[in-house]
């Protein structure tokens, strides 16, 4: 790989910089800003492409076959689904609404996991009559009401159970999902009860277990691999399927250090094919549901620059023209940036700059403490490592309408998602 400069490594793995600035592949930022207007999602289709190959090639090599499932609470524009569903890989999805995005983009009801701690009839219904391949139990309830809609449509359903195992990752608590107390999932003696004593109707076919989000460190996530053959065979519980869920973490600022994804899957399945062999059972299929690791790192996020002023305590303010309704994760779990500006990426810095947001709220700051150049009003400010759950959580809070989209892909950039309109705003009063 060549070299990249510092400020540029949680960026895409098409960007450089040119004479105006940084480009995705041979596409300036600058241009885009211009051409589709600020906030801008910016995505780079090399990326998304490079990681979900990874994925799927680690895959082809497990001894039973493996399924990826791409998590559509990450990322659910559907000309980035496309993309991910044209490199062999289905979807993980919680609503019906998601449902309706993987069918929309093209993803049939037999690559499609459903999951959800609270699915609403309409949910269960959607994965039914779009013949999910597998939906995920997410306690006794859920079995209840999903045997019900079987019954009534005459159909059967393959399922798992999730289970929360209790082992705790190093991540933000507020994305954390497999300790004692979770939400999600049951125990693990409910678990193994449960698919013993599935309601007609339902298939069992094996555990399901996610431990949380943006972990970097993927030991737990091995621990679980190990642990989960173990457990099904000291149960005597089916293990046709092993669903490991997503959970890897991406590089958001320069300092840090992310694992390969498909290096990663490649490890999951050896410690599963080790565990297996030690313990004289079947291997099973593997399914992964990785979100963040295939499509964040394919992000960028622009802003144009609205405003400076230096305040009462001495620090300087960059107001943009967007924040928490394009950007939910700084509010809800302090997640850090390294944004640069974008068309001198790598100019003699003047001062620690803190970026604020234009919503009506003191906690919309999208960064503090950003080494920039001498920032002016109309810069373009670039956010990178932005293309996983931030288009999919932005609200119109204040009534701001949403971003617009746009995929680099072979040089062009393509409208994925058109900017929200005012009109749109008002399209569900009555
Ligand atoms: N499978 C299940 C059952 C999940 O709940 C999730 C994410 C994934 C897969 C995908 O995880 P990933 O590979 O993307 O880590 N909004 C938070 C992250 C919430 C994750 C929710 N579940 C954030 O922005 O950090």
């Amino acid at each position: 790989m060549t070299h990249r400069p510092t400020a540029l490594l949680p960026f895409p793995d098409t960007a450089t910089v040119g004479p105006a600035g940084i480009e995705l592949d041979g596409v300036s930022l600058t241009t885009l800003a211009a051409e589709f207007g600020t906030p801008l999602y910016v995505y780079d289709a090399a990326s998304i492409r490079t990681r979900a190959r990874a994925v799927r090639e680690a895959l082809d090599s497990a001894p039973h076959g493996g399924h990826a499932a791409f998590a559509l609470k990450s990322q659910s524009a559907l000309g980035v689904l496309r993309l991910i569903h044209a490199e062999g890989i289905g979807a993980d999805c919680a609503s019906a609404g998601e449902i309706e995005a993987a069918q929309r983009a093209g993803i049939p009801g037999s690559e499609l996991v459903i999951h959800g701690n609270a699915k609403s009839e309409q949910d269960l219904r959607a994965a039914v009559t779009t013949g999910a391949r597998l939906v995920v139990l997410d306690g006794r309830d859920d079995a209840d009401r999903l045997a019900a809609i079987c019954r009534e449509t005459n159909r059967t359903q393959d399922v798992l159970v999730r289970i929360a195992p209790g082992i705790d990752v190093d991540t933000h608590r507020h994305i954390a999902t497999g300790h004692h107390g979770s939400k999600f999932g049951v125990t693990p003696a409910e678990g193994a009860e449960l698919l013993r004593t599935l309601p007609a109707g339902l298939i069992g076919r094996g555990l399901h277990v996610h431990l949380g989000s943006q972990i970097l460190d993927a030991d737990p996530l091995i621990a679980a691999a190990r642990w989960l053959p173990v457990f099904a065979k000291a149960e005597g519980i089916p293990l046709e399927v092993l669903d490991l869920g997503g959970g890897l973490g991406i590089r958001y600022t320069p300092d840090q250090d992310a694992p390969d994804p498909g290096q990663h899957t490649r490890r999951l399945i050896e410690a599963i094919a080790t565990v297996c062999a030690e313990e004289g059972m079947p291997v099973p299929e593997i399914i992964v549901e990785p979100g963040r690791s295939i499509v964040g790192q394919s992000g960028v996020t622009l802003y144009t620059v609205i405003g400076t002023k230096t305040v009462g305590d001495g620090s300087t303010w960059v107001a943009v023209d967007g924040g928490m309704g394009d950007n939910m994760r700084v509010g809800l779990y302090g997640a850090t940036y390294a944004p640069v500006l974008a068309a001198r990426p790598l100019a003699d810095v003047d001062g620690t700059y803190r970026i604020a947001g234009r919503h009506c709220e003191s906690t919309d700051v999208l960064a503090e403490g950003v080494p920039l150049p001498a920032p002016q009003v109309g810069d373009i400010v670039a956010f990178p490592a932005t293309g996983a759950y931030h288009q999919t959580m932005a609200h119109s809070y204040n009534l701001f309408g949403r971003p617009a989209a746009v995929l680099v892909d072979g040089g062009a950039a393509h409208l994925i998602t058109r900017r929200e309109a005012v009109a749109d705003l008002f399209a569900r009063d009555v």
